[in-house]
């Protein structure tokens, strides 16, 4: 099969790890017969580079007539990059919630496992860890106060006065909701739907939807949980969660949360996914501009966000189970970049980690 894959190498240590993700890949169209087109576009602080704006309606085309996009990181320093001197439409990030609007990216699926080989990297106590913990935060996307209407003015008296509106429709809800119990079906079956409902009204239409959308999945186990309570939870015991389901705003705190927990940001990936097939895959860390260009940045987030990209775009389950086994292997095999270092392990840079891997994919 032939597969169209826009790739966003992006900013700071981007463009090395998504070389890595696109040697794997193309291991991987080796080994079974695929062809992947890449089609490079530019976006985040690149793209304002080169054409002033952090995405240009062409590279945004490129991105719709894809059959998936691979994206590194983008942004650069908030305190000294001059893309942060910019009006905020057209900063790195702006760039990052248009795709997310235009493609319809709705659902974002963040992996949060605890990798056996990296229980040392664990911040948490033995006896919390107990067994380990493998969650996902299913997080809304394109709603909420991250789209809601926005403005900063001044009173009669001259005081300066901002609002940000946090608006959900049912609709908006009922869609994350399903893609949430669809997930849940083929895990645990437990789906923890987090919100404010003791204070927000967008929470208390999240809760009523999410019962009704429950009421069509009876095998699955659902409980609700304040955004306060589940932050603590998460780091009192993360074991008892399986879907964490939320809105926009909880979902990117939450997630970030979820991940630090494991001990191992630079191993977790992250898809956004639309209501078809297309889907945006990115690691879930930043683009750590303090160390780009250095070959230390460990790139396995980003294969593995790859390994996601052929599951859920391109149906390549087989394919995709062959390239997380890769990982697990490396690590088994005790190669290890800087950030996951542990003493008797082989410490290798970006590259040759990529390149560790691509050497285990099997058929
Ligand atoms: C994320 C990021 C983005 C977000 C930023 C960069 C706009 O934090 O993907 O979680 O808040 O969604
Ligand atoms: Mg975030």
């Amino acid at each position: 099969m032939n597969y169209r894959i826009a790739v966003i190498k992006g900013d700071g240590i981007g463009p090395e790890i998504v070389n890595e993700a696109i040697r794997v890949l193309d291991r991987v169209a080796e080994q079974y017969g695929h062809t992947f087109e890449y089609r490079e576009i530019l976006m985040g602080g690149a793209s304002i580079d080169v054409y002033g704006v952090p995405l240009t309606d062409e590279a945004l085309e490129v991105a719709k007539s894809s059959d998936a996009v691979l994206m590194g990181a983008i942004g650069g320093d908030t305190n000294t990059s001059p893309w942060y001197q910019l009006p905020p439409s057209l900063r790195p990030e702006a760039a990052l919630l248009r795709i997310r609007k235009e493609l319809g990216l709705f659902a974002n699926i963040r992996p949060a496992y605890l990798y056996e080989e990296l229980k040392q990297a664990c911040p948490l106590r033995d006896e919390i860890i107990g067994m380990g913990f493998d969650m996902v935060v299913m997080r809304e996307l394109t709603g909420g106060l991250y789209f809601g209407e926005r403005g900063t003015e001044r009173r009669e008296d001259g005081t300066r006065v901002s609002h940000d509106s946090l608006v959900y429709d049912e609709n908006e809800i009922r869609r994350i909701a399903i893609r949430g119990f669809d997930v849940a079906m083929k895990r645990r079956k437990k789906v923890t739907s987090v919100d404010k409902a003791n204070v927000l009204d967008s929470s208390r239409l999240w809760r009523a939807v999410v019962n009704e959308v429950a009421a069509d999945y009876p095998e699955v186990e659902l409980e609700h949980m304040l955004v306060d309570n589940c932050a603590m939870q998460l780091v009192r015991d993360p074991k008892q969660f399986d879907v964490i389901l939320t809105e926009n705003m909880f979902g990117d705190i939450l997630s970030d949360e979820a991940s630090m927990v494991t001990g191992s940001i630079g191993m977790l990936s992250s898809a956004s996914l639309n209501e078809g097939k297309l889907g945006l895959y990115e690691p879930s860390h930043g683009s750590a501009p303090d160390i780009a260009g250095q070959d230390k940045a460990n790139p396995i987030a980003t294969i593995l966000s790859a390994a996601m990209l052929l599951r859920y775009s391109f149906d390549l389950d087989r394919e995709a189970d062959a390239v997380e086994a890769a990982v697990k292997q490396v690590l088994k095999d005790g190669y290890r970049t800087v950030d996951i270092m542990s003493p008797g392990c082989t410490l290798v840079g970006t590259a040759e980690m990529g390149r560790q891997i691509l050497e285990r994919i099997e058929r």
